[in-house]
């Protein structure tokens, strides 16, 4: 792979490749709807980054909160793909490409981000109640709610903390019209997580 790396003011080196491949997949894709929710894929990616960011995350988990549904931007399945009952595997599709360039504290997050819904529907009295409408309808074709089981094997994953609190941000992050940094503004965090 040809890349393109330099000093940080730290001294450490910090490969920019991936953070270009971040920025170029945004600028091409990310103007795309959310799965029928009313933002587009970037605002989506930035207002759940921004909730990390807040919240005190690390550069890791704030690179997973943009990233989470990075897999939305890499196949040519309809926006709408859930309501003609297409599971499109985002999680999945998104931590193959992430294993390549990023760390497991930033790829587990992402891959574990379906389950953490399915978990939280299991777990927690209520939140099925505050999903949104679209979100109900690809529960249904992730799998549903989980099994006692199946908890217990989520809660014996080292991510699933940060799992669950990605998936928090996700779902608050649908708000039409909020302001947020921009996309350059994470380059500093994605870079930190490469390296
Ligand atoms: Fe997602
Ligand atoms: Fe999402």
């Amino acid at each position: 792979m040809n890349r393109a790396a330099n000093e940080s003011e730290s001294g450490n080196t910090v490969d920019h490749t991936v953070v270009n491949e971040v920025l170029r997949l945004f600028r091409e894709h990310g103007d795309s709807e959310y799965g029928g929710e009313a933002v587009t894929q970037l605002e989506h990616a930035l207002q759940a980054a921004t909730r990390a960011e807040k919240s005190g995350a690390d550069s890791s988990l704030i690179a997973a909160a943009l990233l989470h549904d990075v897999g939305h931007l890499l196949h040519n399945l309809p926006d709408d793909a859930p309501d003609q009952g297409v599971d499109d595997r985002h999680e999945e599709l998104g931590g193959r490409w992430l294993d390549h360039r990023f760390g497991a504290a930033v790829t587990e997050p992402v891959r574990l981000h379906v389950a953490a819904k399915r978990y939280l529907c299991a777990v927690e009295p209520g939140y099925f109640s505050e999903l949104s409408q679209p979100s109900v309808i690809s529960l249904e074709l992730q799998g549903g709610p989980m099994s006692d089981e199946e908890v217990r094997m989520f809660e014996a994953n080292p991510h699933y903390r940060e799992a669950v609190s990605l998936r928090r941000w996700d779902d608050e992050a649908k708000v039409v019209g909020e302001q947020t940094p921009p996309l350059e503004d994470f380059c500093p965090h994605l870079a930190a997580a490469v390296s």
